[in-house]
């Protein structure tokens, strides 16, 4: 099954996450379609869709993103590019820190992943699931990607973000993690 996505962190964790599945990542040269949805659900089924279209056979897209309870919402699908076009997860980190401290400092934040699955034959079914946390001020530890290092999931008995969890422990509490469980429940129950 092709996984439709270039973040190699999100090949990475799906694969772990998903050992029977063997994702493949998408083909050199494979031009990934404009992701011009409005929400996380329509973003995941424009990948599904064109790698479905171009490659044939099934094919697998996750977005994701991170939303601010204080800031409506926001960066939510567009966190990828939320510092501008082309921007690093340094900078889109950094942007969210301004924007909530200009908000008014209100912490609270949740991941969000939508795991869309287009069969062989062309059925669709959408996997939501959420990871609800908080947001520290500054950043602490080297592991996962994006936004990890500030962010504090509720569903840990420390106080270790993201960042911090081996890879293991951000997937059993992840909102990747649960959307993939959901995903596996389904492949599971077709027999
Ligand atoms: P997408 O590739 O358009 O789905 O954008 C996903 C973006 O959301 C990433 O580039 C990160 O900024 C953020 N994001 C999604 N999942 C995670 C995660 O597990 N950890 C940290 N950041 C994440």
């Amino acid at each position: 099954m092709i996984l439709a996505t270039s973040n190699l962190h999100k090949l990475g964790e799906m694969r772990a996450l998903l050992p029977g599945l063997e994702l493949e990542p998408l083909p050199e040269g494979y031009r990934s379609p404009i992701e011009d949805g409005d929400s996380f659900e329509a973003n995941a089924l424009i990948k599904a869709r064109a790698a479905h279209a171009a490659l044939g056979g099934a094919a697998l897209a996750d977005d994701s993103g991170i939303e601010s309870f204080d800031l409506d919402g926001a960066p939510g699908i567009h966190s990828a590019r939320y510092d501008g076009e082309g921007a690093s997860d340094e900078g889109n980190l950094d942007k969210l820190l301004r924007e909530v401290d200009a908000a008014g400092g209100g912490r609270r934040a949740a991941y969000v992943c939508v795991l869309a699955l287009v069969d062989d034959d062309g059925t669709e079914h959408v996997f939501e699931a959420t990871c609800e946390g908080r947001l520290l001020r500054e950043r602490r530890g080297g592991g996962g990607f994006g936004y990890d290092p500030i962010f504090v999931p509720d569903d840990t008995a420390d106080e270790r973000t993201m960042s911090e969890l081996t890879p293991a422990e951000k997937n059993a509490i992840s909102h990747r993690g649960r959307a993939a469980r959901l995903l596996a429940a389904h492949l599971g129950g077709q027999g």
